[in-house]
Parts: C-alpha cells; sequence; structure tokens
C-alpha cells in the first residue's frame, strides 16, 4: 500500500516507521524535504522517502494526517484534490489546559476535517494513544495488542485502516460512523489525563474486553 504522511512529527514519524517496516511504500510529507529533520526521520525509517506535502499527497492511496489540529487547514491545502484517497485523521482538537475539544460544538475535528479534505474518505484512529504506544502496541510481554478505536463513514476505507493497525500490532474496534469521533476525541483526553496528569506515563494503553 503507498501510504503518504502529512505531519512527520512524533506521530507521523512513528507510524510511517512501522508502516514501512510493514511492507508498505511510505513517503513522509514535509514543508521542506531538503531540512535535517527530514533526513533524521529517514535515518531512523529504512525504505521510506521524503518529498512535499503536495508528492506525498499525489503518490499515495492513504493519507495520514497528524499535524496539530490547528494546522490542519494549511497543511491540506498543498495536498490539492483527493477525492478517492483514504484519509486516516490521528490529529486531537484539545482545548487550552485539557479543559476539553475545541471542536465546535455539535461536530468533531474529524467532521471538520472531512469538509476541508472533500472528496477523501476520512477515518477517525490512532488519536488515542500516545506515539509510544504506536511504536509498540504490545504490552504484558507481547500477550495482549493494546486496543485501537476508530470511526469513518466509509466501510472499505474502514478495513483499510483497521488493517494498518492491526500490522503494527493493534487490535483495531470499529467505533462506527465519523460522527463518532466525538466520542473518540474527547476519549483522547482520558488517555492524556492518565498518562500525564495522573503520573501513570506515556507506556499506557486501552484494553477493550468482550465475550
Ligand atoms: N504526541 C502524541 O503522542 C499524540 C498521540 C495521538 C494523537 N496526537 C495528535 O497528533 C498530532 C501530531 O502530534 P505530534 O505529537 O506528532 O506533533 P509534532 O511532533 O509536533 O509533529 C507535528 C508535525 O506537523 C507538521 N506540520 C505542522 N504544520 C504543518 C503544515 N502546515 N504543513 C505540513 N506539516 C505541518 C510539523 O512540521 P514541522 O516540523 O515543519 O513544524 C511536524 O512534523 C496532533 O494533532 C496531536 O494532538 C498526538
Amino acid at each position: 500500500m503507498r501510504i503518504g504522511i502529512i505531519g512527520s512529527g512524533n506521530v507521523g514519524g512513528t507510524l510511517g516507521t512501522g508502516f514501512a517496516r510493514a511492507g508498505h511504500e511510505v513517503v513522509f510529507g514535509f514543508r521542506d524535504p531538503a531540512s535535517p529533520g527530514a533526513a533524521s526521520l529517514l535515518g531512523r525509517a529504512p525504505g521510506t522517502r521524503a518529498a512535499t506535502v503536495a508528492e506525498a499527497a499525489a503518490s499515495s492511496t492513504v493519507l495520514v494526517l497528524a499535524t496539530p489540529y490547528e494546522a490542519a487547514e494549511a497543511a491540506l491545502a498543498p495536498a490539492g484534490d483527493l477525492s478517492g484517497k483514504i484519509l486516516l485523521d490521528a490529529t486531537n482538537p484539545i482545548a487550552p489546559g485539557l479543559a476539553g475539544v475545541s471542536s465546535p460544538a455539535g461536530s468533531s475535528g474529524a467532521e471538520e476535517i472531512a469538509k476541508l479534505a472533500r472528496g477523501a474518505r476520512v477515518v477517525k484512529i490512532f488519536n488515542t494513544v500516545g506515539f509510544e504506544v504506536m511504536a509498540n502496541p504490545t504490552f504484558l510481554a507481547g500477550a495482549r495488542p493494546a486496543t485501537m478505536l476508530y470511526a469513518g463513514d466509509d466501510t472499505s476505507a474502514k478495513e483499510v485502516a483497521h488493517g494498518l493497525a492491526a500490522g503494527l500490532g493493534f487490535d483495531p474496534v470499529d467505533l462506527g460512523p465519523l460522527a463518532a469521533a466525538r466520542l473518540l476525541e474527547p476519549f483522547a483526553l482520558v488517555w492524556i489525563r492518565l498518562a500525564l496528569v495522573c503520573g501513570h506515563g506515556r507506556e499506557t494503553a486501552f484494553l477493550y474486553l468482550h465475550r
């Protein structure tokens, strides 16, 4: 699968590295592909390449959006027409002071991003644990994969997202339509509070149990 990363920082860099290790063709999109940061990431992610956001988007069928939520509109602008592409939205619209989410009432960041990324099939995923867990999603000596909840309106896009998350080592669980991102985005604050405020640390994840 050809995967382009828009926002190649902690989350984008980790996911792209994992997808490349799983055998996918990964292009990291940078504002400046010749920057030292791009060279450093490529050194840690064998088999990947750096490009502009426009090139990464044009050459990929799946895109990961992992910029700050507030930067999403500017970051998506050079990506151009995204018709038919799958957009995995990992962003979190977090209000200052972790007071809640900053997306408009009656919507979610993911739904707002879907309006910006016209034609793209958006799946909310990879927003509910820290990037360290994305690098290694298994717990209890490798016995239990962390749960990765996702939401989206397009069934085939969700199947792709599910497969990519499983390929990283997660147990992916479908939460329903993209509007369920209204639950997933504040849920990220639960992880953030546990990890960073309550003192459990960043090697923390959720396990959804069912019979
Ligand atoms: N950190 C986590 O553990 C975690 C977990 C789940 C979800 N998230 C969410 O994931 C997103 C990314 O978090 P992060 O920790 O990976 O942030 P980060 O390390 O700061 O990376 C953000 C990336 O976005 C890029 N960027 C910013 N504006 C851009 C633009 N206009 N065009 C192209 N690229 C742009 C930055 O590029 P430059 O280097 O050029 O500035 C940087 O590479 C956030 O929405 C966050 O809430 C984070």
